[in-house]
């Protein structure tokens, strides 16, 4: 340790222990940094206004910030330390910028309402919420949320209705959810920032692999944030975001015909996806 750190960490005196080891850990890193890379200064002032930059770009509907975590992978680093669990449980994903509140729908509803119906794969997404033990989970809140076509959510495009291609459903008594929708598409994540000059300097696209975003909750259970991804998709092994986990990748199938079932018109898709929580007193010990 060098003097001058060893100075620094010495001056770390808060009364709450927890933000001592942060706040040290954080100096001791960043000291750590300036030794192995020996920015210049004028290195470490562009590296200043980038972050003045970054903090520039942050209104209340978007968080350049988080962005930036999401691209460097901090956020997945975050979750993985934060959501251990039985090893059958449905792994967690990031959650992402662009979560709003949903409208509460039937079983089964439509939650595509633009023109995006029209030009996209009709889908029928369904599946169950389940314990880690597989006991069905009756009156789970079931939350979605996905883009359209070309790679918007509702909240970043004035041409879709608020609450389009999301939607709040319930359980039934077997813990089954379905709704119908369109395929989702990979997209960009947004570029216009410093997150996308950043992708941009160091050689890197900004696409995420296409995906449905779920957030479930369930009385008694963790609630679980996660994504849905679709094989085949160019981007699973290189997601801008660096959420993709095998466990959440499904593989929809195909039909030509029927769709009757489902009360949708064939051709369209199928994706079958069951969500497995953690009991909120779960603990590694008594696993
Ligand atoms: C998203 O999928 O909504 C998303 C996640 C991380 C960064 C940007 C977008
Ligand atoms: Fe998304």
């Amino acid at each position: 340790m060098t003097p001058l750190l060893r100075q620094v960490l010495g001056q770390v005196n808060s009364p709450d222990p927890r933000l001592n080891e942060i706040v040290s850990a954080l100096v001791t890193h960043l000291h750590a940094f300036v030794e192995e890379v020996r920015p210049t200064e004028r290195e470490w002032i562009a590296g200043l206004d980038f972050l003045i930059e970054t903090g520039r770009m942050c209104t209340p509907e978007r968080n350049e910030f988080i962005l930036l975590s999401d691209m460097l992978g901090l956020t997945s680093a975050v979750d993985d330390v934060n959501h251990a669990g039985p090893k059958n449980m449905t792994p967690s994903s990031v959650e992402g910028p662009f979560h709003s509140p949903a409208p509460e729908r039937d079983l089964g509803a439509w939650i595509s309402f633009g023109p995006e119906r029209e030009r996209g794969m009709p889908t029928v997404v369904h599946g169950r919420v389940l314990d880690c033990d597989g006991t069905p989970l009756a009156d789970a809140q079931v939350d979605l949320w996905q883009a359209n076509d070309t790679g918007l959510y509702d909240t970043q495009d004035e041409t879709q209705d608020k609450g389009n291609l999301r939607g709040l459903f319930t359980t039934d008594a077997d813990g089954r959810y379905w709704f119908r929708t369109i395929r989702p598409s990979s997209y960009p994540v947004p570029t216009d920032g410093t997150g996308g000059k950043l992708l941009h300097a160091i050689g890197r696209h900004p696409m995420r692999p296409a995906h449905l975003h779920y957030r479930v909750t369930a009385a008694g259970h963790r609630t679980l944030t996660t994504h849905v991804f679709l094989a085949g998709d160019p981007y699973l092994d290189s997601d801008a975001a660096f959420a993709v986990k095998d466990e959440l990748i499904c593989h929809p199938v195909a039909h030509d015909d029927g769709g009757e079932q489902w009360d949708i018109d064939a051709p369209y898709e199928e994706i079958g996806f069951d969500l497995k929580l953690v009991p909120d007193d779960w603990t590694e010990e008594k696993a």
